[in-house]
């Protein structure tokens, strides 16, 4: 059954950044070529989206940047709204989870869940910053990984060795708000129960076995297979939206309200046309076929929790497909921000049109598995695709028409045998292009598209109009109008992918007005003999060597550039006393033994003689130093550390060793000759 609406979203980006490439091709891109091509099928499509302006990565930012929360979301959200219009992602709502509409739907849906006791409330342990009076958010709390002993893993997962965890089993953990030892504090939480889910996703999730697509299943089976488990939905923040009926501090998770941010959002839409409840139309009718389309490190929340919830709520439709995309890598390597391996999209509007970067970005799409943007790539797809065949199709179409027929639509004599297969394409295309993308196959759609301005350039090629304008008129008057066609054709089936590029060409074409912007408009219409064209107009420059050398090395350059600025220098710890200085007893002492502890790469376990006695300590230091060149070196050790267990040895001390991100730790040692078991002071 056909659906009467769809709905498209896309993941609501977080406002603590700028928008690039990758985020582009994972949710954006693909959603609004779909969006685009289901408005010339002529469906009724709402696509709607808006910035995540909550959660602890707002706060780390605003913690960075030295400015408020409110600041931050203010600063991105405006950037990231006007690249999206740049880029031509014509959403029909770009909201934001920080308004009104927001706060109240959600605490809406929280208030619903708890007053139909779904929700459970229980209390958990949870690490507490003294001075800054706060829990800690799992980011902002690093310690000794408790399965690697890496010394900077966050809270809920290390970075090391990948392993999750409870914030409370990190080994001396520190909070970077404060820089306090956190003690361990009991905190009131609610749950959402997903584990009630399990059965009802499981037939949900089967249900779409035959559509959704391989990397979407398989990581939504292994999380089915794990079983699912009930989840916390409130968090110990003062940044977030408050639980209804709750003391100031405790809001709702980010998860669980920005994915209501869609509905909210689709609600704001509503009220700005003017007609308030048609959101519903949207959200609560089985008629409606509901695309999400995410990256990939969201497929959980979508195509688990958010289900779980609109089914729990009930009365809203489930998503009837998650097009999740996996990466795109910038140059073979991760775009990262704070490596400053990245190309917002801001910057390069600023020198590039948007739809070479959406046709390369299309072309490379990361649709079953991560895939790269390169310039040299980028320049070869302008230069090579767009100039080379659709700009230059329609540059010599325009020229010749101008030249010779008055910048009018000749009369088209007899067609040939060459000509109707010409013609044919048109309808062969619109077919081909439209299984693609109700498939959301969006580079075998843009690949069909193009072979179509490819057959084009080779019909123009094989008909030489050139020779035919002198030897039989009518033959090239004929293929002149058969190529004037296609120029309609190409105008619409490119739309999706080039919108720009498709708003030149109709400029150009002057369309009559009861030529149908319509998907099915090249295979049913045809621009009338002695219709007057518009102006000829340029598609695409052509892209130099020496722009994409100069890129490439700004693109190197910012990353080695940043490597220097970026070095951060850990706050300096509030003042101490001599007489709590006094209370260490540091010592020295010569490594008598040293060994890597086996099933960790990062550890060595020392036997360290400190004169009175010897000493095990365990240390991350397996990456730095080889066992054999410790021995019989002397260091400096806290001798009067509480013990801790780290892979089921006790550590009795702890060696001293300064340390950047870069170096690791480096072990200190005396400049000269020191007995064992000398005082450090
Ligand atoms: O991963 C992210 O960038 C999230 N801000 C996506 C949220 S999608 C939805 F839940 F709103
Ligand atoms: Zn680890």
């Amino acid at each position: 059954m056909e659906q009467k609406r769809i709905l498209v979203t896309s993941a609501l980006p977080y406002a603590n950044g700028a928008i690039h490439f990758g985020h582009l091709a994972g949710a954006y891109l693909p959603a609004d070529m779909y969006v685009r091509y289901q408005r010339l099928r002529g469906r009724d499509v709402l696509y709607i989206c808006g910035s995540d302006e909550h959660g602890v990565s707002i706060l780390i930012s605003s913690k960075n940047e030295g400015v408020t929360p409110k600041e931050i979301i203010d600063r991105y959200h405006e950037m990231n709204k006007s690249a999206f219009e740049r880029v031509g992602i014509s959403f029909d709502n770009y909201s934001r989870t920080s308004l009104p509409v927001h706060h109240e739907t959600a605490q809406e849906w929280f208030a619903d869940f708890r007053e139909r006791d779904l929700l459970t409330r229980s209390s958990e342990k949870q690490l507490y910053d003294p001075e800054a009076r706060m829990f800690l958010p799992d980011r902002f709390v690093v310690g000794t990984c408790p399965h690697c002993g890496y010394e900077r893993a966050y809270g809920d997962q290390c970075e090391n060795c990948s392993k999750y965890y409870d914030q409370t089993e990190l080994i001396h953990p520190r909070s970077l708000l404060s820089d306090a030892d956190p003690i361990v504090k009991e905190a009131q939480h609610w749950h959402f129960p997903l584990g009630d889910f399990q059965e009802k996703l499981e037939e949900y999730v089967a249900s779409h076995e035959k559509d959704w697509k391989d990397n979407v299943l398989q990581q939504v089976r292994s999380w089915l297979k794990a079983k699912l488990s009930d989840r916390p939905i409130s968090r110990d923040l003062t940044w977030g939206v408050q639980v209804p009926g709750e003391e100031e501090g405790k809001v709702l998770y980010v998860w669980f309200e920005a994915v209501l941010g869609y509905i909210s959002s689709t609600k704001e839409w509503a009220a700005r046309e003017g007609t308030p409840d048609r959101w519903k139309e949207y959200w609560c009718s089985e008629d409606t076929k509901y695309v999400a389309f995410i990256g990939k490190d969201n497929i959980v929340f979508h195509c688990l929790m958010f289900p779980a919830m609109l089914m729990a709520h009930g009365g809203y439709v489930l998503p009837d497909n998650v097009p999740a995309n996996e990466f795109l890598n910038l140059e073979g390597k991760k775009f990262s921000k704070s490596q400053n391996w990245s190309i917002e999209l801001k910057e390069f509007l600023d020198e590039y049109p948007a739809d070479p970067l959406r046709y390369t970005l299309a072309m490379n799409m990361p649709e079953t598995r991560d895939s790269d943007f390169y310039w040299k790539d980028f320049q070869a797809r302008n230069n090579n695709e767009l100039a080379d065949i659709l700009g230059n199709f329609v540059n010599r179409t325009a020229h010749f028409t101008g030249k010779h027929f008055d910048g009018a639509v000749p009369e088209s004599g007899v067609l040939d045998e060459t000509d109707e297969a010409f013609l044919a394409e048109f309808a062969k295309t619109a077919e081909m292009v439209s299984a693609n993308y109700e498939r959301y196959r969006f580079r075998d759609a843009v690949v069909s598209t193009m072979n179509l301005a490819r057959a084009a350039n080779k019909y123009f090629n094989d008909r030489e109009p050139w020779k035919t304008v002198k030897s039989d008129p009518a033959v090239c008057a004929t293929t002149l109008n058969c190529s004037l066609q296609a120029i309609y054709a190409l105008s619409v089936f490119i739309e999706p992918v080039l919108p720009f590029t498709a708003e030149k060409l109709r400029h150009f074409l002057a369309l009559p007005d009861d030529a149908p912007l319509r998907w099915d408009g090249p295979a049913e219409y045809r621009l009338p003999a002695g219709h007057k064209l518009g102006e000829k107009v340029l598609l695409f420059d052509k892209i130099d060597d020496k722009t994409v050398e100069a890129e490439t090395a700004k693109l190197g350059a910012m990353a080695a550039g940043d490597e220097e600025e970026e070095r951060t220098y850990p706050p300096l710890k509030p003042e101490i006393t001599i007489e709590d200085f006094m209370r260490l007893d540091l010592r020295t002492g010569t490594i008598r033994e040293a060994e890597k502890v086996p099933k960790s790469n990062k550890l060595i376990r020392i036997i360290v003689d400190i004169g009175s006695e010897q000493r095990q300590i365990v240390a991350g230091i397996a990456k730095q130093y080889k066992p054999e060149d410790l021995v019989g070196k002397t260091i400096v050790i806290v001798a009067n550390l509480k013990p801790a267990k780290l892979f089921g040895l006790e550590s009795q001390g702890m060696l001293l060793a300064g340390s950047t991100e870069d170096t690791g730790p480096v072990i200190l040692t005396p400049l000269s000759d020191l007995p064992d078991g000398a005082q450090v002071k």
